[in-house]
């Protein structure tokens, strides 16, 4: 199996930013976790992270014409505002995607509580820090 893990904006501050909100695990730190998890599980991974929406957009496209068998995506703040990043996932259905969240967005504020990817998602998975992503591998291993 073959997973492409996609960050967006500000997820390369974790471990810097609100340590009381999304902990203070560094990213590398994160990305190394989903790497060593997945190599346990021999599934083949790329973990990326960017602050450009339309980095995002072409992930996703990419994913599709590179064949992975899925996404596990965490949109960050582009979540709530980007209907382009929402019908890249649309585009490319019927490869599943899984929207995750280090935070609980549905306990925060409440423009956060709106994600424009949700629905085109397999599952949303939110509030378990850094695990989200390991659970997110193990839904796909359970597909
Ligand atoms: C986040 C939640 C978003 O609302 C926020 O903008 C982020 C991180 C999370 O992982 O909890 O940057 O996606």
């Amino acid at each position: 199996m073959k997973l492409l893990v996609i960050n967006g904006p500000n997820i390369n501050m974790i471990g810097i930013r609100e340590k009381s909100i999304y902990g203070d695990v560094s990213y590398e730190e994160i990305v190394s976790e989903i790497k060593t998890y997945a190599k346990s599980k021999n599934i083949e991974i790329k973990v990326k992270q960017s602050n450009h929406e339309g980095d995002l957009v072409t992930w996703i496209q990419d994913a599709y014409f590179k064949k992975y068998d899925g996404i596990i995506i965490n949109p960050a703040a582009y979540t709530h505002t980007s209907i382009a990043i929402a019908d890249a996932i649309k585009a490319i259905s019927p490869i599943p995607v899984i929207e995750i969240h280090l935070s609980d967005i549905s306990d925060r504020e409440d423009f956060r509580k709106i994600s424009y990817c949700a629905p085109y998602c397999i599952k949303q998975i939110k509030g378990f820090g850094y695990k989200g992503y390991l659970m997110a591998i193990d839904e796909f291993l359970s597909l």
